[in-house]
Parts: structure tokens; C-alpha cells; sequence
């Protein structure tokens, strides 16, 4: 059989991942794993057409009573972002407001989600009580998989890279979208997930690491702050005088040794601790000066964003501009399965 004409031969459409980070704070080394270091590699893997976004909607659902900290906070993810390895021209980097798109989707597919599927959701169910108590029982709280599953659709996305946690979101949207297919008759794709393995992170206190905590570590912490963190960490607590020997394991300094430092910097701890070989006070310098060498790199780079609100503002504009093409183009798309184009 003869070859088919290069000409028809046409490069095949780089599948598409989508995903975003909502906008709540600082990043910390937990949005790092979970996210954003997961972006980056789909990125640099270079088979994908990757669109990732600051969530600052999804952040008003719990901050609408302070919001003049969420345009800060977006704009430092957005630098965050980049120093950490995400490429503008590479990727789509977006702040969600500013494609409205989002939110007129947001609106057509809250017409067709059942409040039965938002109940059943356990990131709703379970914190109710808690939603209640600080004033965020709302609607936006409540449709915010309704919001994530327009954040997808909206950009066709096709693989979207989550944490566990975000299962059940996932499969909301799934079974959103295939409700729209089934009304319309459409074929907008269902998108999958594409799992972060996420190690358990330890808090600054020895507890599980939780931003409820106040125990999380910033992913670009300035020196200063790195300092305090890092003698804030709690240590063995039966390793009461330097001449005692200890146990790493149940140690958060070690805990964040293994994040941070090499197999040869991990055995000299684990060897110095158990034989009180090394103090504390030791211990903890060499993490510092580990993670001040890891994060020097990008905590320039973000720096150097921050202090040129201009440079960062154009490319802010652009990946927006760019993002919103595309979510025009689907909302075109979308209006004409629903035969809706006024
Ligand atoms: N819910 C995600 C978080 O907690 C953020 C998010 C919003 C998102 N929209 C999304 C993730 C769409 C993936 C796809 O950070
Ligand atoms: Fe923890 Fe290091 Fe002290 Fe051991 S030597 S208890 S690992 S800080």
C-alpha cells in the first residue's frame, strides 16, 4: 500500500491538561508536590498543550470578606509559577477572573448539576458544620465543583493533574460533562486525572502539615523567615541534652531533611542522631543551608518578577489574552450544541 501524501500528513492535536491552584495565601511546599511541581514536568515532557491558572474565584468562595489580599496573592502565584519552572511560552498561565468565560459556563452548567450530586460531595458534606461556623456555607462554596468543572471544560481540557483529595471533583465533572453531551448531543471531552503522588508533608510542630495548622512551610521563603521555620521545627523530644542520643523518625527536622538533602546528607543525620554524633543546633543549620541553596534560584527569579510589576503584568496580559481565545472558542462551540447563539 503506498504512504498517504505528506501533505495530509497533519501533526496529531497535542492532547490537553488542565489545571489551576486555588488562591488562598503564599504558596507552600504542599501546593509544590501537589501541584505545581507535577505541572512542570507535564510541561517540559513537551507532548501536551498545557493550560494552568490562578483560581482567585475559587479563592473569594472562603476570602470574600478580605479581599484586598486576593490580587496580591494571585499575582505572586503567577511569579511563583514561573520561578519554579512553568514557561509563558511554553504553557498558558491564566488568572481566572480575568476569562470571564469561566463563569458564563460556570452558569450554563449549574443549570444541569443535580444538588444531589453537590450534597454527596464529601468536601461539602464533611465540613459543613465547620463552613457554618466561619460564615462560608454558601453558594459558591457549595457549587465550587460546578466552577472547577467550567474550568476544564472551558479550555477543553483532557488531562488534569490533581492530588487524591480532588477525586471526587474530578468525577463530578466527568459526569457533569456527559450530562451535556447527553442533553446537546455534544462531544466535549471527559476529562481524566492525571494523579500527583503526594507525600505526607510534615508541619513545621511535628503535626501532619495543614494550613488550618499555621504549620506549613512556604515553598520561597525569604531568609528570614526560613530561619524562624526552620527553629521552629520540633525535634526529638527525648533528646532532651546534646549528649543524648535520638531518634530521626520521630523528628520533623529529619522530615524535612528528606525533602530537602541528599542520600549522603540524610545518612550523616540518621547516623549523628542516633549516636549524638551531632547536635541539634547542627542538624538544623545544615537544612537551612540546604533549603536557602534550593530555593535561592527561584526566590531570585520571583523576586526579580515582583520588583517589575510591568514585565509581570505583560505576561499576566498575554497568558490571559491567550486563555480567553480559547475559551471564546469553546463557548462558541457550547452555545451552538445548546442551539443558543443570540
Ligand atoms: N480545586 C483546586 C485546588 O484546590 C483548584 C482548581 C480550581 C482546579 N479549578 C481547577 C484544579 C480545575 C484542577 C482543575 O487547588
Ligand atoms: Fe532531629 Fe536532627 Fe536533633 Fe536528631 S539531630 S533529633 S534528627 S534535629
Amino acid at each position: 500500500m503506498s504512504e498517504a501524501p505528506v501533505a495530509e500528513a497533519k501533526p496529531p492535536r497535542r492532547q490537553r491538561v488542565m489545571s489551576g491552584i486555588r488562591v488562598t495565601g503564599p504558596l507552600h511546599i504542599g501546593n509544590y508536590w501537589g501541584a505545581l511541581s507535577n505541572f512542570v514536568k507535564l510541561q517540559n515532557e513537551g507532548t501536551y498543550d498545557c493550560f494552568f491558572g490562578a483560581m482567585d474565584w475559587h479563592g473569594m468562595t472562603t476570602a470574600y470578606k478580605s479581599t484586598v489580599d486576593v490580587a496580591p496573592w494571585t499575582r505572586d502565584m503567577i511569579a511563583e509559577f514561573i520561578a519554579w519552572g512553568l514557561d509563558p511560552e511554553k504553557s498558558t498561565l491564566f488568572v481566572q477572573s480575568r476569562v470571564p468565560e469561566h463563569i458564563e459556563l460556570f452558569m450554563i452548567l449549574a443549570n444541569l448539576t443535580p444538588m444531589g450530586w453537590l450534597e454527596r460531595v464529601t468536601t461539602w458534606k464533611d465540613a459543613e458544620e465547620e463552613a457554618k461556623a466561619n460564615d462560608t456555607h454558601n453558594l459558591g462554596r457549595f457549587g465550587y465543583p460546578v466552577l472547577q468543572t467550567a474550568d476544564i471544560l472551558i479550555y477543553r481540557g483532557e488531562k488534569v493533574p490533581i492530588g487524591k483529595d480532588q477525586t471526587a471533583h474530578l468525577e463530578i465533572s466527568r459526569e457533569i460533562i456527559r450530562r451535556f453531551n447527553h442533553i446537546y448531543k455534544a462531544k466535549l471531552p471527559e476529562p481524566t486525572p492525571l494523579f500527583t503522588d503526594v507525600p505526607v508533608l510534615p508541619g513545621l510542630d511535628g503535626r501532619k502539615m495543614s494550613k488550618s495548622y499555621g504549620n506549613t512551610m512556604l515553598l520561597t521563603p525569604d531568609e528570614k523567615t526560613l530561619k524562624k521555620n526552620v527553629n521552629m521545627m520540633v525535634t526529638d523530644p527525648q533528646r532532651v541534652r546534646r549528649e543524648d542520643p535520638g531518634n530521626p523518625e520521630v523528628c520533623s527536622v529529619y522530615g524535612y531533611h528528606k525533602l530537602y538533602s541528599t542520600a549522603e546528607d540524610l545518612s550523616w543525620v540518621e547516623q549523628g542522631c542516633r549516636t549524638a554524633g551531632i547536635g541539634c543546633g547542627d542538624c538544623k543549620a545544615k537544612l537551612f543551608s540546604n533549603i536557602d541553596a534550593l530555593t535561592k534560584e527561584p526566590r531570585e527569579k520571583k523576586k526579580e518578577l515582583l520588583n517589575n510589576p510591568k514585565l509581570l503584568d505583560s505576561i499576566i496580559d498575554a497568558g490571559c489574552e491567550k486563555a480567553r481565545k480559547e475559551a471564546q472558542k469553546t463557548l462558541g462551540i457550547i452555545r451552538s450544541c445548546m442551539k443558543w447563539s443570540t
